[in-house]
């Protein structure tokens, strides 16, 4: 018998979790209550004041979706809430038959995701049980599926610089895709990066980066909304970058993050992959829907652009693309999952502004916040359990860390420790 998703508490909506609304109304009252009353009007030493009031939890208190009781692991923009149960459903459903190659068409996903994206498939067969119909369905399909978005782009590298060119990333920006490129390098490939600093407001600088572009440029990479600084470019800005560049250039636009933007201007690029040779948009499966695990992206684009990528690619995985195609689907996950990312961020504000912390507003399920040593204040949170990013030492964001969006719980967790540990090392 097989633990259910309800038996394994995956929706982590247990009776103990605390609601926003609860975690806000407690906080409010703890402040009034510090701030009109003293240590010695009620004759506490500080000490015990402190004890008698900071009520916030801590890491021992929290069992997160996925990890080890007693640990907040806000460091790697996971799910909080778990993955979708009706993904694991449908993972669940298919272990009996883990000892056979599973040699699917993985049509049912790949119509989605086309319709998902703004693309109609109409007069496409819906069961396409050949090679034929499948090659059909290829010519009007506009999605290359891969174990993770991760894949995309170090297939994306590797196929586009094989032979050497010049590359464009944004600094601070996500990376991986300048750190590819470096592997080429290394194995002494005529291969050239520019990294291209951000705005002031650690937006994407795209006149700047227009500028950086050369002859040899062959690949340019947007990641709208930007990890780590969670912000995003508008779409006007983009359609500009895109016709000012020459077709021979690909612009790679990672929307990892899309589903978290709160601006009701934001428009996904797709529109571009759909329409312009060049352009081609990767996603994933790994945020949203909770599934990093199984390892499961995609990317939006015509044909053309992924020439090559699946010399770098795996084969399916089916389990990957029964629980991508159950999550599609379950659209109270993919709600309360935003939904918990919206209110974390509201919170988080709050608590960095009462704490006269400087923090980047995100469009993102992860925020940057300012403090005046990073080394200190990860290395401090960790030994509490609470694992956020040293965003000065990963991205060379001076002085900010980055957090990611947990629950209630685990954001109040986050606060309380991010409290003691600001108070000890007098920051
Ligand atoms: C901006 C961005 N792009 C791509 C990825 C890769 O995601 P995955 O390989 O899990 O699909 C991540 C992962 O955190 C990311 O932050």
């Amino acid at each position: 018998m097989f633990p259910t998703p309800s038996s394994l508490n995956l929706t982590h909506r247990d009776e103990e979790s605390q609601t926003w609304d609860q975690l806000t109304r407690r906080r409010f009252l703890k402040g009034t209550l510090l701030s009109g009353l003293g240590a010695a009007a009620l004759g506490l030493s500080p000490a015990a004041f402190a004890k008698a009031f900071v009520t916030g939890k801590t890491a021992a208190d929290i069992r997160g979706a996925g990890v080890d009781p007693g640990q907040v692991r806000l460091n790697q923009n996971e799910n909080p809430l778990g993955a979708s149960p009706k993904a694991l459903e449908a993972i669940r459903k298919m272990l009996p038959n883990c000892n056979r190659y599973m040699n699917s068409y993985p049509f049912e996903l790949v119509f989605k995701l086309n319709k998902l994206a703004g693309m109609s498939m109409d007069g496409v067969g819906m069961n396409p049980q050949s090679r034929e119909e499948w090659d059909t369905f290829q010519k009007k399909n506009h999605i290359f599926l891969a174990d993770g978005s991760g894949s995309i782009l170090k297939a994306a590298v590797f196929a586009i610089l094989d032979k050497g060119g010049h590359l464009v990333e944004a600094e601070n920006g996500y990376g991986d895709v300048s750190e590819f490129a470096q592997d080429l390098q290394q194995r002494g490939r005529n291969v050239t990066i520019t990294r291209v600093p951000l705005t002031p407001d650690k937006r994407h600088d795209l006149d700047a980066m227009r500028k950086a572009v050369t002859s040899e440029t062959k690949l340019v990479v947007i990641t709208n909304p930007n990890n780590p600084t969670g912000t995003i470019v508008p779409h006007e800005a983009i359609v500009k970058f895109v016709e000012s560049v020459p077709e021979s250039v690909k612009i790679l636009i990672d929307e990892a993050y899309i589903d978290f933007v709160r601006d009701p201007n934001y428009v996904t690029a797709t529109d571009l992959a759909l329409s312009k040779p060049n352009v081609f948009v990767t996603r994933t499966f790994s945020k949203v829907y909770g599934l990093p695990a199984v390892r499961l992206g995609y990317a939006v684009g015509k044909n053309p652009n992924f020439e090559g990528f699946w010399n770098y690619i795996g084969s399916w995985n089916d389990m990957a693309l029964a629980a991508g195609n159950a999550a599609l689907d379950d659209a109270e996950h993919i709600a309360a999952s935003k939904r918990v990312v919206a209110e974390g961020r509201v919170f988080l504000e709050k608590e960095f502004q009462a704490l006269g912390i400087e923090y980047v507003p995100s469009e993102s399920s992860f925020m940057l916040f300012k403090v005046s040593d990073t080394d200190q204040v990860t290395r401090e949170l960790q030994k509490r359990s609470v694992f956020i990013r040293n965003a000065a030492r990963m991205w060379g964001v001076n002085g900010y860390c980055r957090v990611s969006m947990g629950t209630a719980d685990e954001l109040d967790a986050f606060v309380t420790t991010l409290k003691q540990v600001l108070g000890k090392a007098g920051i």
